[in-house]
């Protein structure tokens, strides 16, 4: 009987007891507000028109049909938003580009598309976009987005720039 019966123990009884480090205090970035999921304001009544008055700018927009909010429209801008927009802007601070808080108030709804659908040739072309180039090292990239992509966006930036403070 040649049966041998190697038994190997190797290993044994080694505790890994390993430790992460875990005291050092890092402080807590507050990220907590990112851009999405901000509640909706209460009402509907309460959301924003877009702006009529002032520069359309360049490009294939030429004008939007003013129409009372469209929650389901603004969802889908959300999701269009993160994705495409979200790196590169925030609703509090100046990331790759500017905050757009506020943004529906200062631009027409006609010149937000603008910028959305062909930012090289806004920034070519208009003088608004090219003055506020000025203040920004890498400028706006085309996102290829569809026209009603950037509709649904712009109702996002209505329900976001319209949300309580
Ligand atoms: C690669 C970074 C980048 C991405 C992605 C991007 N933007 Fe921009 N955006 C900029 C920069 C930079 C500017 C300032 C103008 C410039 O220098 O090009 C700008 C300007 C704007 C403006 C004008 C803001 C104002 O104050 O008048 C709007 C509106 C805007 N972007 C919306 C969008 C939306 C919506 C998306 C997503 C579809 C988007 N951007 C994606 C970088 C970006």
């Amino acid at each position: 009987m040649n049966k041998q019966i190697n038994v190997i123990l190797s290993c044994l009884g080694i505790i890994g007891i390993i430790a992460c480090g875990g005291n050092e205090d890092k402080k807590k970035e507050s990220n907590s507000s990112t851009t999405a999921n901000q509640p909706a304001a209460s009402t509907e009544a309460a959301m924003l028109d877009f702006k009529s008055d002032g520069s359309k700018g360049v490009g294939p927009v030429s004008a939007i049909e003013h129409k009372p909010f469209d929650a389901q429209l603004a969802n889908k801008g959300l999701e269009l938003f993160v994705s495409k927009c979200a790196m590169c802007h925030d609703f509090e601070r100046t990331l790759v580009g500017p905050s757009l808080d506020g943004v529906v108030k200062r631009r027409t709804a006609e010149w937000i598309m603008n910028m959305m659908l062909d930012p090289a040739t806004m920034l070519e072309k208009d003088a608004d976009a090219i003055a506020l180039s000025k203040g920004f090292s890498s400028p706006m990239i085309s996102l290829g987005l569809q026209q009603e992509e950037a509709r649904a966006i712009l109702e996002y930036l209505r329900e976001r720039n319209s949300a309580a403070k």
